[in-house]
């Protein structure tokens, strides 16, 4: 992990950011470098939505309005941090427990900008755990609908999400085909968001400031 890759590559997403706009915020170490980049051009922006709590905080802090999403329609961009990313742009999501707003922005932006350090480069996704947010009750029934499909759950105890969710990790997947699973795992009732997001990829990857 290099917190210099994580700091150039928040300012490096400024870039992407043009006048007038509403930006989606993501959560995170790195995103909170682009929230200290974005501060120095707030005048040129009209807002942020923000992903989790966190973000919001951090978002006020440095003077930057955070709009609700319902009021703003669709974004033109969206700036997120990730856990992995293959080669297709195919992310892990979710270590900071903030999943499900990240991936409700992804889906309203035209422009996904993902900011990352070269660590989380992988080949295969799956090393890192695999982020579930779940309906409390649902967390057994989940647990063993994941075991049925070779996965080890692991209940991230004490952890609350934003929604009033818990989160399982999921160890032991080599996600070959992450489409095809995260179509699946949103079809079992319980699950309200999985961390992976393959139908709805990052459109562009900074790795530092070096776009790839
Ligand atoms: C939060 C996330 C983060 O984007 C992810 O965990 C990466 O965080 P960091 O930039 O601190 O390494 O998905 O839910």
């Amino acid at each position: 992990m290099s917190t210099n890759e994580k700091r150039l590559a928040g300012e490096a997403a400024i870039r992407y950011v043009e006048d007038g706009a509403i930006v989606g915020v993501g959560t995170g170490s790195t995103v909170a470098y682009f929230i200290e980049a974005l501060a120095g051009i707030r005048q040129r922006i009209n807002g942020a939505v923000s992903s989790s709590e966190q973000s919001t905080a951090l978002l006020r802090k440095h003077g930057i309005p955070v709009l609700d999403l319902n009021a703003t329609g669709p974004l033109s961009l969206y700036v997120d941090g990730a856990d992995e990313c293959d080669a297709h742009k195919r992310l892990i999501k979710g270590g900071g427990a903030a999943l499900t707003r990240e991936k409700i922005i992804a889906e309203a932006s035209s422009r996904f900008v993902c900011i990352i350090d070269s660590s989380k480069r992988v080949n295969l996704l799956g090393k890192f755990p695999l982020p579930i947010e779940v309906i409390p009750m649902a967390r057994s029934l989940v647990g063993r609908e994941i075991v049925k499909r070779g996965g080890q759950p692991v209940w991230r105890d004490g952890v609350v999400t934003d929604n009033g969710n818990w989160v399982i990790d999921v160890h032991g997947w080599q996600i070959t085909d992450p489409v095809g699973l995260e179509t699946e795992l949103n079809q079992i009732p319980g699950i309200v968001t999985v961390g992976l997001f393959a139908r709805r990829p990052a459109d562009i990857v900074l790795v530092g400031d070096k776009e790839i």
